[in-house]
């Protein structure tokens, strides 16, 4: 009879928000950043994406994949790169081991699903790769180190290779023209800094008008801001930004945070034709946290915005009241703001399920 057995597994992989922005490639086959990037991991409470991959010899080929249960091509280099690297490791065990069961040479099913917004600039793309490459690894009983596993969801999603880890994370640009040095590492748990918070103003839940792939690539062609911003601004404020979480210095995290998304914004607008990511209700955002830290008579909070309108604001723990005050009459006169406070989180290992 037939071998009609279904194997699967199901994650969870948590959004992260970058204070140190990647938004350049230098090798876009490779996925390769101009610059490095350092990110916060974001609750797995709050903002994710849960990924079940399945794989049978009762499936028809080609793979599949259901984003938020609409199907969504895998047939993208970027997909296929991904599958094809997860294969390849299924393989090699198979390899080692005849008993094991023939997994890489079997259709995949992935079902997908955000609990924010798609592609509105609340790194879903860094979540969902995250997560379809945790999943996959999991189904095929892996043994590679999120480390080793953010190699292969760089591919999928810059910023996704960020997400397999918890904290304070960076990716480092690396020099190898093969990548191998492109990946991901830990710069502190999130245990360390425990009292460090996030707020989320969904300004839009619109999908954004520019993708990142698409916007950095004409930034990279046409801003003049562009080099001198990667070459010259970013590898200081990455080596600032480590030195601030290693010394849980707030004052300099935010201080940097906030001068790095605006130098960002500012490479959108310098860039032909020109990106505008924020929109009036990010710029009220913008100046509710410079008032709040100008009431404070010192700095409590810090805003960053990704490729699109919504706000992330990082405050600390002893400092809540004080934000939220400030916050919480705007998001209610702002019809269509949502909120959600978050805590910083560590994705933890994923526990496979194999069905059989
Ligand atoms: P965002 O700011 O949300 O990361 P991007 O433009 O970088 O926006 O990427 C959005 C794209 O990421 C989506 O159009 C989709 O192709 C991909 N994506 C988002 N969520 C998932 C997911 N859960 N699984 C696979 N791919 C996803
Ligand atoms: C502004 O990782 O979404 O959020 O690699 O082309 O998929 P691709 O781009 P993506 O870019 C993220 C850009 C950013 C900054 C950041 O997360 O570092
Ligand atoms: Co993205």
């Amino acid at each position: 009879m037939a071998d009609l057995k279904i194997y699967r597994a199901s994650t969870t992989a948590p959004v992260n928000i970058a204070v140190i922005k990647y938004w350049g490639k230098r090798d876009p086959a490779l996925n390769l950043p101009t610059n490095s990037s350092l990110s916060v991991t974001l609750s797995q409470s709050d903002l994710r994406t849960h990924t079940t991959a399945s794989c049978s010899p009762a499936f028809d080929h080609p793979d599949t994949l259901l984003l938020n249960n609409a199907p969504q091509s895998l047939s993208t280099p970027r997909s296929l790169a991904c599958l094809r690297s997860l294969r390849a490791l299924r393989s090699g065990l198979e390899d080692a081991d005849p008993s094991l069961p023939k997994l890489s040479t079997l259709p995949l099913r992935l079902a997908s699903a955000n609990n924010f917004p798609t592609a509105a600039g609340l790194a879903s793309s860094a979540a969902g790769f995250a997560a379809l490459v945790r999943a996959i690894a999991d189904l095929y009983a892996l043994r590679q180190s999120p480390t080793e596993l953010s190699l292969i969801a760089r591919q999928g999603s810059g910023s996704a290779c960020r997400s397999l880890l918890g904290g304070y994370v960076a990716w480092d640009h690396g020099t190898r023209a093969d990548g191998l040095d492109s990946r991901a590492r830990l710069v502190a748990p999130k245990a360390h800094w425990p009292d460090m918070r996030a707020l989320i103003l969904v300004v839009s839940a619109a999908k954004k008008g520019v993708s990142s792939t698409a916007g950095m690539q004409t930034t990279v062609q046409t801003s003049s801001l562009f080099q001198t911003r990667a070459k010259e601004v970013v590898p200081k404020r990455m080596a600032e930004m480590e030195h601030a979480i290693l010394s849980k210095d707030f004052e300099t995290f935010a201080k940097v945070t906030m001068r790095e998304s605006n130098s960002f914004h500012a490479t959108c607008l310098d860039t032909d034709p020109p990106i505008f990511y924020l929109n009036d209700v990010s710029r009220a955002a913008i100046k509710a946290v410079e008032e709040t830290n100008d009431k404070a008579g010192r700095t409590i909070a810090a805003y960053t915005f990704d490729a699109g309108p919504n706000a992330v604001i990082y405050y600390q723990k002893a400092d809540e009241d004080a934000v939220l005050k400030t916050f919480l009459p705007i998001l209610r006169q702002k019809e269509g703001w949502g909120e959600t406070d978050t805590k910083i989180d560590d994705p933890g290992p994923a526990s496979p399920q194999v069905v059989e």
